[in-house]
């Protein structure tokens, strides 16, 4: 943390307390409020965490109002244009790019270890044949620690390199088979001589009767999905397994914590929830009823894919993913559907609507990323389990970062009691 001497003060009832401010790198000024309680008796009131910073990081930064995300410094469009999703793990890893010889070892470590121990089929068929993939990688996670209790001791830093390897490693082939169970296919194994996209496509696409051949515009784009999706600073589900990692909790358990709550439509689970929208919506005719929708207040209706907490200006992941999209599409020669046709009328309209400038609702990155995943054949059910693949990696750079954090405390948020005061208990028949 920058020492700086500036302080803020703040004075109610009859106290005046100081308060150290301290400069980040990037980003606004942050008020250390740690001495509020003992000082002044009083709690901060911030649902949402709208503004409070949980942590001090140094490895993802977003300015929403430039539009700007950078991993280490690094800009993603530069990073999804030059770098690949590997080499971007190392960097949200390790802080840095690596070496040609660093990165060479790294792909080695994490391919070796894509397969995951044949016993975990046993756990996938517990689960109905129609459940859903993210409860299944969700459940298959959180199993990773009844299988790898070598990698579980939080306090050994070789165990937690392990661990981090382990679950990057392993979190295509966990979502590839949730993907095969839950339309009744052969689980397909990881082959190593594939690239981590080709890998995952083909662990997904293809049948033992079937090879499936990966095609160069199609693993990049998938690949460019993994890179953009990768981290995102203190977001929902990183803030999960924040709080759960800050108990001592293993990794696999504080990971699944993640997936868990990625899984809503708020967050993760709006890539589906886009497209299903798209879907629903159906005919160009039928936008404007739904844009109607939107903005009445009375309607609990969003539009799905629109808007962001920290983005005000744009979200630069949905630069680069329209990019994608255009790319992918005139490969497999979908121009005219109607699902594409409602996306970009929508799109067009949205940007052109007073309601949705005024409030700086731009399409997010899950606007795009549905309709490549479309395209690309995957069913709406996996795309929140792609993007927790994808994510998987951000989270355990936050974890690894949270555990080495020598001001770490276990995470105990305070409240705003609104409840019933004491009372004395009445027995049934009095009450
Ligand atoms: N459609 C219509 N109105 C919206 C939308 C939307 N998608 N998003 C926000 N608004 C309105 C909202 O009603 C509110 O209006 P008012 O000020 O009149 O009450 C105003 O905009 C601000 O909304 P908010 O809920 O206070 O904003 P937030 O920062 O809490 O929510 C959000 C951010 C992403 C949850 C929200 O924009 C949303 O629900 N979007 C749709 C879901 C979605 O696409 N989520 C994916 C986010 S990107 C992937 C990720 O990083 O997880």
């Amino acid at each position: 943390m920058m020492a700086d001497k500036k302080t803020a003060t703040l004075s109610f009832a009859d106290k005046t307390l100081e308060f150290p401010i301290y400069s980040p790198t990037a980003g606004p000024d942050v008020i250390d409020i740690r001495k509020l309680y003992a000082d002044g008796g009083v709690f901060t009131y911030d649902p949402g965490f709208t503004s409070t910073a949980s942590c001090e990081s140094k490895i993802t930064f977003i300015d929403g109002d430039k539009g700007e995300l950078l991993y280490r410094g690094y800009p993603i469009d530069q990073l999804a244009e030059k770098s690949h999703f590997l080499e971007v793990c190392f960097l949200l890893l390790y802080g840095n790019l690596p070496s040609a010889v660093e990165l060479e070892d790294f792909e080695a470590r994490v391919t070796k270890h894509t397969m995951v121990h044949e016993q975990m089929m046993y756990f996938f068929r517990g689960f109905r044949r129609d459940a859903h993939p993210m409860a299944i990688i969700t459940g298959v996670m959180g199993a990773m620690s009844a299988f790898y209790h070598d990698s579980t001791d939080i306090t050994d830093p070789w165990q937690r390199e392990v661990a981090a390897i382990r679950m990057i490693a392993k979190v295509p082939t966990i979502s590839a088979m949730a993907y095969k169970y839950s339309v009744g296919q052969p689980f397909v194994y990881p082959r190593n001589d594939l690239d981590f996209a080709s890998n995952f496509l083909r662990m997904c696409f293809a049948v033992p009767a079937e090879e499936y051949e990966p095609n160069p515009i199609l693993s990049r784009a998938m690949d460019r999905i993994f890179t953009l999706h990768a981290d995102h600073e203190q977001n929902a589900s990183t803030s999960t397994v924040r709080l759960a990692g800050s108990s001592g909790a293993n990794p696999f358990a504080c990971i699944a914590a993640g997936i868990a709550c990625l899984w809503g439509p708020a967050h993760g689970g709006a890539n589906q929830a886009c497209l299903e929208m798209l879907r629903e919506i159906g005919t160009v005719d039928q936008i404007p009823e739904y844009i109607a929708r939107a903005k009445d207040k009375d309607d609990p209706f969003r539009l799905m894919g629109f808007g962001h907490r920290v983005y005000k200006n744009f979200d630069p992941r949905a630069k680069v993913m329209k990019e994608s999209a255009d790319e992918v599409l005139d490969l497999l020669g979908i121009d005219n559907n109607e699902t594409l046709k409602v996306a970009k009328e929508l799109e067009k309209i949205a940007l052109e609507d007073e309601y949705f400038i005024s409030k700086k609702l731009y399409p997010n990155v899950d606007f795009y990323s549905g309709v490549i995943l479309d395209a690309m054949g995957f069913p709406t059910s996996m795309f929140t389990p792609i993007f927790a693949l994808s994510r998987t990696v951000g989270w355990i750079s936050q974890w690894k970062e949270m555990i080495g954090d020598p001001t770490q405390k276990i995470g105990r948020p305070r409240q705003l009691y609104q409840g019933a005061t004491m009372r004395d208990y009445v027995d049934v028949e009095d009450r």
